[in-house]
This record gives C-alpha cells, sequence and structure tokens, in this order.
C-alpha cells in the first residue's frame, strides 16, 4: 500500500545501493577481459558512446517509471499500461534464475578467501577447483549428489541475504549497502596498489591499455561495448525499477543516474588495472605472453588467480582482497536481485515485508540449494547463465524499450517526471535514444546472440542438456510471467497511477 512504502532515508543510501547493484562480478571479472579482447585502450571509445548513447538513457527510464509509479516492476509497469504488468513478471523471473547461481558462486569466493591463507590448491589450482573442490561430474546433466564443501557456504550466504532481505530497505538493504561498500573499496584499492608493484605488472597493463585502433572498423567490438554496459549498470533487469520506486518524491534522479554511471566505470577501470597487473606478473612468471594467460569469469577468478596468489609475495593477501572483493561485490548485487523479487510478491499479496521476504526467499533458497552444489552445479550455472543473462534479459530489454520507449508514446511525460526536481534536465535528444538508438541495439545484439547459440551447440554440452535448462527455461520464464500476471492482486493494492 502507497501510504507505508518504506523509502532510502537518504538520497546518498540511494545511490550507493546502486551502486551496489551495478558494482558486480561483472566489474571484476568481466570488464577487464572484454576490453582486453576488443581493442585495449581503444575500446574507451566504443564504451563511453555505449554509456552514453544508451546505457544512461536506460538506467534513466529505469529510474523513471520506478520513481513515477512508485512500485515493484509487475506493479510499475501494470499502473503505466494494464497490460505490461506480464513484463514486470518477466524480470522477476529472469531475477529468480540469476539470484540461484549467483549465491553459489558467492560462496566458491568466501571459500576461496580461506584457501588463500591455507593455499590449499598445491600446484595445480585447475585440478583443486574442478575435482577437489567442485568435485564436478564427467558429464553435463542432472545429479542432485550433494558437494559438502560448497553447501556449507551456500548456505551461509543464503542466511545472510534472507537476514538482510527480512530487515528491509533501511534497515537491511541500506545498511548492507553502507558496510559493505565502503569495504569493498578499501580492499579493491589496496589489492590493485599491491598488483601494480608486482613484478611483470607493467607488461599486464602494456597489454590492457595498448589501443587497437583497428578493431574500431568492426562491429562486434562495439556490440560488446553495448552487451557489456546493459549488463554492468543492472539496467532492464527490473532492479533499478524497483530501487527508485523507493526514492523520496522529490529526487534528483538524473543526477544520481550519472553520479552511479561514474562509480560504475571508475570500478570497472580500477579492476582493468588490477587484473591485468596480475595477469603480467603470473605471465612473467610462467615465461609466457599475457595474451596466454588472459582469461575472465570463473577461469580467471578460480583458476588463475590461485596460481597468482601461490606465486606472488604476500600472495595470501592478494587471494583475501580478490576473493573478499568478489564475495562483497556479489552480495550487494544478489540483494538487489532478490529485492525484485520480493517487492513484486509484496505488491502483488499485499503481505507485509517480513512475510513477503520469507515466503519468497526461504523457496528460492531451497531450489538453489538443491541445484547448485552438486556435482553438476557447474554445467547448470554455466548454461543458465549463458541463456538467462546473456540472452533472455536482451530478449526482455528489447521489448521494454520498445513498448515504453516508443510504443506507449510515454517518453514525454516520463522526460517531464524525471525533469521536475532533477539538476541536468533531459529533452528530445534523450526520447531520441531511448527511443531508437536503444531498440537498434539491443535488437542488433539479441540476433547476434540467437544465431551464436543456434549454430553452436553451446559449450558443447549434450543437446537435451541445452534444450531443457537453456531454451526450455528461457521459454518457461515467459510462460511463467503470463500466468503470473493472471493472478489476482490483492485489494490492498492500489493500481492507479499514484502521481
Ligand atoms: N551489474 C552487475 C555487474 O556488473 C551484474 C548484475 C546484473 C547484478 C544483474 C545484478 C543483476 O556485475
Ligand atoms: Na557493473
Amino acid at each position: 500500500a502507497e501510504g507505508k512504502r518504506e523509502t532510502f532515508s537518504s538520497r546518498k543510501l540511494f545511490i550507493l545501493s546502486a551502486i551496489g547493484s551495478a558494482v558486480g562480478l561483472g566489474n571484476i571479472w568481466r570488464f577487464p577481459y572484454v576490453a582486453y579482447e576488443n581493442g585495449g585502450g581503444a575500446f574507451l571509445i566504443p564504451y563511453l558512446v555505449a554509456i552514453l548513447c544508451a546505457g544512461i538513457p536506460l538506467l534513466f527510464l529505469d529510474y523513471a517509471i520506478g520513481h513515477r509509479y512508485r512500485g515493484s516492476a509487475p506493479l510499475a509497469y501494470r499502473r503505466a499500461n494494464r497490460k505490461a504488468e506480464v513484463l514486470g513478471w518477466w524480470q522477476v523471473l529472469i531475477c529468480f534464475v540469476i539470484a540461484i547461481y549467483y549465491a553459489a558462486i558467492i560462496a566458491w569466493a568466501a571459500m576461496y578467501c580461506w584457501f588463500s591463507i591455507t593455499k590449499a590448491w598445491g600446484d595445480d589450482a585447475a585440478t583443486f577447483f574442478m575435482e577437489d573442490f567442485l568435485q564436478v561430474a564427467p558429464e553435463a546433466g542432472v545429479s542432485l549428489d550433494i558437494v559438502g564443501g560448497v553447501f556449507g557456504p551456500m548456505l551461509g550466504v543464503w542466511l545472510v541475504a534472507i537476514i538482510i532481505m527480512v530487515a528491509g530497505v533501511n534497515k537491511g538493504i541500506s545498511r548492507a549497502n553502507g558496510i559493505f561498500m565502503p569495504l569493498l573499496i578499501v580492499m579493491f584499492v589496496i589489492l590493485v596498489v599491491q598488483s601494480v608493484f608486482l613484478p611483470g605488472a607493467i607488461d599486464g597493463l602494456n597489454a590492457f591499455f595498448t589501443p587497437n585502433f583497428e578493431a574500431l572498423q568492426n562491429p562486434g567490438v562495439w556490440a560488446a561495448a553495448f552487451g557489456h554496459i546493459f549488463f554492468s549498470l543492472s539496467v532492464a533487469f527490473g532492479i533499478m525499477v524497483t530501487y527508485s520506486s523507493y526514492m523520496k518524491r522529490k529526487s534528483d534522479l538524473t543526477g544520481s543516474g550519472y553520479v552511479v554511471a561514474f562509480a560504475n566505470s571508475s570500478f570497472e577501470l580500477l579492476a582493468g588495472i588490477g587484473v591485468f597487473a596480475a595477469l603480467g606478473f603470473m605471465a612473467y612468471n610462467a615465461n609466457s605472453a599475457v595474451g596466454d594467460v588472459a582469461t575472465s569469469g570463473i577461469g580467471l577468478a578460480f583458476i588463475a588467480f590461485p596460481t597468482i596468489v601461490s606465486a606472488a609475495p604476500f600472495g595470501s593477501v592478494i587471494g583475501v582482497l580478490f576473493f573478499g572483493s568478489l564475495v562483497f561485490a556479489g552480495l550487494t548485487s544478489l540483494i538487489s536481485i532478490l529485492e525484485v523479487i520480493v517487492a513484486a510478491f509484496q505488491d502483488k499479496l499485499g503481505w507485509n515485508r517480513k512475510s513477503a521476504t520469507l515466503v519468497v526467499t526461504v523457496p528460492v533458497a531451497f531450489i538453489s540449494m538443491v541445484l547448485f552444489p552438486t556435482t553438476t552445479g557447474l554445467y547448470l550455472l554455466d548454461t543458465m547463465d549463458a541463456f538467462v543473462n546473456q540472452f533472455g534479459i536482451l530478449a526482455c530489454a528489447l521489448v521494454i524499450v520498445i513498448v515504453f520507449g516508443a510504443g506507449l508514446g510515454m517518453l514525454p511525460r516520463l522526460a517531464k517526471h524525471l525533469n521536475r526536481h532533477s539538476s541536468i534536465k533531459l529533452g528530445t535528444g534523450w526520447m531520441v535514444l531511448v527511443g531508437g538508438v536503444g531498440p537498434a541495439a539491443l535488437g542488433y545484439m539479441l540476433i547476434n546472440e540467437v544465431q551464436t547459440k543456434i549454430s553452436e551447440s553451446y559449450s558443447g554440452y549434450p543437446v537435451w542438456f541445452n534444450g531443457v535448462f537453456g531454451w526450455g527455461m528461457a521459454g518457461a520464464l515467459i510462460v511463467g510471467a503470463v500466468l503470473m500476471s493472471l493472478v489476482p492482486w490483492s485489494k490492498k493494492s492500489k493500481l492507479n497511477d499514484p502521481e
């Protein structure tokens, strides 16, 4: 109910929480390699263009809808247009899938903080990760064989997350971000400084920054920049709609958006420096080229970094700082993902915070605990990530941008709302970007993704596996969203425009 809706107690806390969501695993383990592979220093150009032409304009669209219609994604969209509710549920279900595997990665990182001290991996980090730690089954499939060493820490992650969520926007989300984000920044800065002084670091930095301007002629490089920035700013996941619905009425929306985007990019750039300095050391140590050791994602974090931790002076410190950063960056993002789900059910069912949170998060945690701390968890994670995070979200974002950006003719109204109390005013330029450039960029990327996904069986997994957990799951999300939108709203929910 509108009257009782919580708000962030200050603009600072909103900004901090929005940064907490935006700064995630993607900044640390995704951006450095994407930049390196797509032109190095020259990547800065498509990256900046993508931020200014699509990332920030779409961030403002999320803010405008969430703040003006003051609801979780399904409620806010429904208030904007009866038929749009289903898009909110689509985002809720996407967030559900991401949440169940994100928690697993955070749990691995937490364990690796400890392993960094004991150097548990000996001299073969890859074998340790796959065989000793995750005990990955030889073939993709679904086993319910629980791996104890992952189950325990995952339970811990879920307990922490649930406690934060139950406590609500002010006592939970704001406070958690108020603690974890400063910690993250301090730890990460120390890590970067330490890495830069490792022998060989300079070669890593050269590899990262040396511009390859020819790359700019390749459309794939531009697509990579746009694709990364949507993901990195947590745009079109329903997250920013939900968070901005908790912002006080008279808020400087556009000013806050620029601060969030700037902080997110600064963190990425810093991560690029830290990660490539460390990779430079790894190459120096192995007597190989930086290009031979550069990777991203799970391989970077759980195989390359442990190798660096073992070889570097004060390696354990590097390990604790690196994996600790992953934990804090991941937790603050996980909270934002869960809030999309919790807020949606709270609005739809008219329940209070505590009941809605428990009824939503306990089953989510349960499903996560059944699927991921198992010998086949890694395969599931891999396929679900590929289909939901890199593909489902593109499709969803495209539909949202078409519907809200152009279809409903709402942009002038939303621009007016954004401008009301904002320091930076938006005009026709914003509408052109959201209504034209956004859909064009997303459409292009989506077509690309579909083609790759059809042409190569993802990761060489069996067809049935990708069929069920990739395509099937992506389809099930749409069916689920339609079903959820048919469930009647609680009598307590006010469905009219709060303006
Ligand atoms: N923005 C986060 C990152 O860069 C990723 C993320 C996506 C977080 C979706 C939450 C939801 O890592
Ligand atoms: Na990010």
